[in-house]
């Protein structure tokens, strides 16, 4: 989030204008600019263009959607480490964020994008383009889902951070998308499915190096909440601090889990059939009374087979932690045989006698990995390493926990109603 006083003097100013413009009240301004679910049930599913073929050695002419702090931390990993990129066009109506992200791409590319700043701007301008081939696009969590079906529809590829959407019949419509338009290359941002690390703590899982799956453990515990405060921007432009809000970011199960949840079904191939859990959405309420998301967590998921996933997560752990009693972002599975931590590339043998092994790859930097799996998709035409339909489970689990903690009872996954079991 910007935090100067000129970019929010001129983000009022915008907003007034914006106002004046359409014959509104700032109140009704703020509403339209933030809508919690304006497309509602009515989801468009469109057959759209075929993408235009790209060789090995053509320029692909990217446009950009939200450079906020993941999308100007994506940006210069998308750019430096992929030749033959141009950047056509963003689309923000943060001007802070906007000057940063032009400044990005003047140092590598050397190039001046045309700047859209409407709110709407992204689906009736950006997309609307023909120079554009593809999208690099981190908006708040609401509008991943009508975004991504506008990729699809104006025959975009595009690599989407994640979690896909924040909504079931979002993730249902996206998976169609993808089926009516085949040859957009979509990749949701899950990084660690760019890695080789994951990959091959996975494939040793699925050779039996554990044996058969029992016991999972996950969590995102870390000690930098609270993370969305409202603020001034938020007088007029709620869903631009959104982390702290459940209708723009899905809460923490969507926002931030939804990389657990990835591993987890990756690991299994499956959605969970079931979860338990207990929470606190209050934790930060004292210092901002309309704040609905839990800032603390517990969850228990079980899979098909037996095996069951311990899941913590929190955002108020000790600062002074030094040996990460509190802290740490994890993902550790156990069976029969032994255990892998597949987050740090080492399996654990169950009996004394056995060997510990370590397999860590190189990865380097996880984004850097992920954003060139993404530009050699649009090359080569080789699947995504992240797909819209594993996505889907994702945010699937994620409303699955959200709805277990939230009632503080088991729930299982038939009783959503959801299309994969
Ligand atoms: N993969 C990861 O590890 C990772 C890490 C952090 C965040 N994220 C994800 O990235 C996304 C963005 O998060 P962030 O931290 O950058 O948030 P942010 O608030 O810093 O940035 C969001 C940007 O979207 C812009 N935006 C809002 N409405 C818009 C509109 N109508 N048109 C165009 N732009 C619009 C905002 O102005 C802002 O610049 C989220 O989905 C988040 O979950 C992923």
């Amino acid at each position: 989030m910007s935090g100067s006083a000129n970019s929010r003097r001129e983000f009022l100013t915008q907003s007034a204008k914006l106002a004046t413009a359409a014959g509104l009240a700032t109140a009704t301004v703020a509403e339209a600019m933030s809508p919690a679910r304006p497309w509602g049930s009515k989801l468009k599913v469109t057959a759209g263009p075929r993408p235009r073929s790209i060789g090995p050695n053509d320029v692909i002419r990217f446009g950009l959607i939200g450079v906020g702090g993941q999308g100007r931390h994506d940006l210069p990993r998308l750019l430096k480490f992929n030749p033959r990129l141009s950047v056509k066009t963003i689309a923000d109506p943060d001007p802070e964020n906007v000057k940063q992200a032009l400044q990005i791409v003047k140092e590598v590319t050397g190039e001046t994008p045309e700047v859209y700043p409407g709110f709407d701007d992204w689906k009736d301008k950006l997309l609307a383009r023909d120079d554009v081939d593809a999208i690099l696009t981190a908006t708040p969590c609401y509008m991943h889902g009508p975004i991504y079906l506008g990729c699809f529809a104006a025959g975009k590829h595009f690599y989407g951070e994640k979690p896909l959407c924040i909504e079931a019949n979002e993730a249902d419509a996206l998976v169609e998308a993808q089926r009516k338009n085949p040859e957009v290359q979509a990749q949701i941002g899950f990084q660690r499915r760019g890695t080789k690390l994951y990959p091959e703590g996975i494939k040793r899982i699925r050779d039996g190096v554990v044996g058969d799956l029992i016991e999972g453990r996950g969590a995102w515990n870390n000690s930098w909440g609270p993370l969305g405060m409202a603020n001034e921007v938020a007088k007029t432009w709620p869903g631009r601090v959104w982390f702290g809000r459940r209708k723009y970011s899905g809460d923490w199960m969507l926002e931030q889990a939804c990389h657990t949840w990835d591993v987890f079904c990756w690991v299994t191939g499956k959605a969970p059939v079931a979860a338990m859990g207990l929470g606190r959405p209050d934790v930060y309420k004292d210092l901002d009374p309309l704040r609905d998301v839990t800032d603390f967590y517990f969850a228990n998921i079980e899979f098909a087979g037996g095996f069951m996933v311990d899941f913590q997560h929190s955002w108020i752990c000790p600062k002074k932690d030094p040996h990460n009693k509190f802290n740490g972002v994890f993902e550790r599975v156990a069976g029969r045989k032994g255990g892998i931590l597949l987050n740090e590339g080492i399996v654990l043998p169950r009996e004394d006698k056995g060997e510990i092994e370590t397999y860590k790859p190189d990865d380097g930097d996880h984004y850097v990995a992920s954003l060139k799996a993404f530009v050699n998709s649009i090359r080569t035409h080789a699947p995504v390493v992240s797909s819209v339909e594993t996505a889907r489970l994702a945010t699937y689990t994620g409303l699955l926990v959200r709805k277990a903690v939230d009632e503080r009872r088991r729930v299982e996954i038939k009783e959503l109603g959801y299309k994969v079991m």
